[in-house]
């Protein structure tokens, strides 16, 4: 292991976010059929990333604005002509600005939902929605045990392994009751995903603090994380699934 202090938060890089995330907006079609924008209605898009989904909703004619903690990820989506801005999920600043809140695969990085939760209702108008859809509990499981069980034997920080929230229905429900929502629909459902481009690429891009703790030693903890989760995620032609749970949520401020 290096002596270097590892970086210890999330970073973006919109290239590799492209070529190896690209399916997570891809699959995000059931949740924009929950959301059903309508033309006109203004729409606020938490955690737009690259803004593919910021973009088809004003294709659809919303009058969407994107927010993201990731100045790169802002500027790749200002790039697609939407109207993007840097703001973090957990300090939202917004007051009866919008008619829906959306967010795609973006909530399990906010480990704050408490703060989230005040923000999106500060946001909304009354009576407004939060269409949401993100890991909900036991997402990647099956991964973040593998490089749990590295980190303990190389002497690494585990803590690094799974930093995400993940609630159940029940936890996210009363969150959301207890912050004015009515709760119209949620669920907690297995979407086994497919990695087109390995299980290697996943773990570098989504995971990146934890193999930057391990420095010159970092290829060889990926490729033994990797061998630990062949046996359960990989099938015998070679292709990689990961371990998904999704948590979907339509609410309504009351
Ligand atoms: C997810 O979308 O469930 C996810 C993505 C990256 C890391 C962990 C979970």
């Amino acid at each position: 292991m290096t002596a270097e202090a590892p970086a210890r938060t999330q970073t973006w890089a919109p290239d590799t976010y492209a070529a190896h995330g690209r399916f997570v907006a891809d699959l995000a079609g059931a949740v924009l059929e929950w959301l059903a924008a309508q033309p006109g209605e203004r729409i606020l898009d938490l955690g737009c990333g690259d803004g593919v989904l910021t973009a088809a909703l004003k294709a659809a004619g919303a009058d969407v604005v994107g927010v993201d903690s990731s100045p790169e990820m802002v500027a790749a989506a200002r790039a697609r002509g939407v109207d993007a801005r840097v703001m973090d999920g957990e300090g939202l600043t917004f007051v009866s600005a919008f008619d829906a809140v959306f967010s795609n695969a973006a909530l399990h990085w906010m480990t704050r939902p408490e703060r989230v939760l005040d923000g999106i209702a500060r946001a909304l108008k009354p009576g407004g929605r939060f269409v949401a859809e993100f890991g909900g509990h036991t997402n990647v499981a099956a991964i973040i045990t593998a490089m749990r069980a590295v980190a303990r034997r190389r002497g690494g920080d585990e803590t690094l392994a799974g930093p995400w929230f993940f609630p159940t229905p029940e936890e996210y429900g009363a969150m959301l009751d207890a912050h004015g929502f009515d709760v119209k629909r949620i669920g907690l459902f297995a979407r086994p995903t497919p990695l087109k481009t390995g299980m290697a690429s996943w773990l570098v891009v989504f995971r990146k603090p934890f193999f930057e703790q391990f420095g010159s030693e970092a290829e060889s903890v990926v490729a033994e994380v990797e061998d630990l989760l062949a046996p359960t995620l990989r099938d015998r032609a070679g292709n990689w699934t990961a371990d998904y749970m999704r948590i979907r949520v339509e609410a309504k401020l009351r």
